[in-house]
C-alpha cells in the first residue's frame, strides 16, 4: 500500500498547494490512502465544512485535527456528520466527533486512522499513550485493520519519540504534527513502524509557523497583542511523509519525507515512480 500524510495545512496558501498538487500526486504515485492534517486550514485557525470537503475532493481519504480542532465553531456540529474528519482521541468525554476512524483505501484495505494530542507544553488531556493503546486493543493491526496510521499532535519531540517506541510494531506509521517545522529524522523503527517527529506544515515558510511574521515578532517584543494573527500568503511548501506499507504485515518497508514547492522544496522520493 502506498500511503501519504501531509502536515498541518495553514490558511489559503497551504490549501492552494494541496489542491494544486495532490490530485496529480495521487495519480502519478498511485497512492492508496492519503491523510491530511487540517487544523489550521481555515485562516490558520480550525477548519470549516467546505474546506474539509475541498481537501477530501482533492484526494484526501481522511482529515485529522489538533489543538485548533474547534476554533471554527461550526466544526462542533458538522464533525458529527463527517466520519472522515477525526479530532484528537484524548479530548474529554463528550467532545463532539471521534478520535479514530476505520476507512477503506483505494486498494480495498481497511485503514485505521488515529489522531491524538501530546500533553507536554500543551493543554492537559487524557493520557495519549493509554488512549491509543485502548484503541489498538480494540482494533489490532492485521486483525481489525490492514494498516494503522497515527497523527500525534504534540509539541515535545521527547513525547513523540516515546510514543513511537511504545507503539513500534503495532502500527504502520506515526507522524508528528503541530510544530509546523519538518524534522529530518524519518525512519523505520526496529519493529517496522515508520516514524517522523514532525511532518512539517503545508504553508508559507517565510513566516512564523505559517503566520505573517509581523505580529508574532511584535508580540515577543512587547507582550501586547496588536492585531490578529494572519496566515502568510507566499508560496507554500507541501510537507509530509510517504510510506510504503507491506500488505502482508501492515508494517512499513520504505519511508521518505516529502517537501515540494515553496522555499523548503527538495527532490521528491524517486522510489514512488518505480514499478
Ligand atoms: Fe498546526
Ligand atoms: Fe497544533
Amino acid at each position: 500500500m502506498r500511503f501519504l500524510f501531509l502536515g498541518d495545512v495553514v490558511g489559503r496558501s497551504g490549501r492552494k498547494v494541496v489542491l494544486d498538487t495532490l490530485p496529480r500526486l495521487r495519480e502519478a504515485w498511485r497512492l492508496d490512502f492519503v491523510v491530511i492534517n487540517g487544523e489550521n486550514s481555515a485562516g490558520g485557525f480550525g477548519i470549516t465544512e467546505q474546506i474539509t470537503q475541498d481537501l477530501l475532493d482533492a484526494g484526501a481519504d481522511c482529515v485529522t485535527l489538533g489543538n485548533h480542532a474547534f476554533d471554527q465553531r461550526e466544526a462542533l456540529v458538522f464533525i458529527a456528520r463527517q466520519p472522515r474528519l477525526v479530532r484528537p482521541l484524548n479530548f474529554p468525554k463528550g467532545t463532539p466527533g471521534a478520535g479514530a476512524a476505520l476507512i477503506s483505501a483505494r486498494n480495498g484495505a481497511q485503514v485505521l486512522v488515529i489522531n491524538a494530542m501530546g500533553r507536554v507544553f500543551m493543554t492537559e488531556l487524557d493520557c495519549p499513550f493509554r488512549a491509543i493503546d485502548a484503541e489498538l486493543m480494540a482494533c489490532p493491526l492485521k486483525q481489525g485493520a490492514d494498516a494503522i496510521f497515527i497523527d500525534f499532535h504534540a509539541e515535545a519531540t521527547s513525547e513523540k519519540q516515546a510514543l513511537a517506541v511504545f507503539l513500534d510494531s503495532r502500527v504502520s506509521a506515526i507522524a508528528g504534527t503541530h510544530t509546523h517545522s519538518p524534522t529530518a529524522d524519518e525512519r523505520i523503527l526496529p519493529g517496522g513502524t515508520a516514524y517522523i517527529s514532525d511532518a512539517g506544515m503545508c504553508g508559507d515558510y517565510q513566516s512564523v509557523l505559517g503566520m505573517d511574521a509581523e505580529e508574532p515578532v511584535q508580540r515577543f517584543l512587547s507582550r501586547i497583542p496588536k492585531e490578529r494573527f494572519k496566515p502568510a500568503e507566499g508560496a507554500a511548501t507541501l510537507c509530509g511523509l510517504a510510506v510504503e506499507i507491506d500488505d502482508a504485515t501492515g508494517l512499513a518497508v520504505r519511508t521518505k519525507a516529502l517537501r515540494m514547492g515553496g522555499v523548503l522544496s527538495q527532490s521528491t522520493p524517486e522510489w514512488w515512480s518505480e514499478g
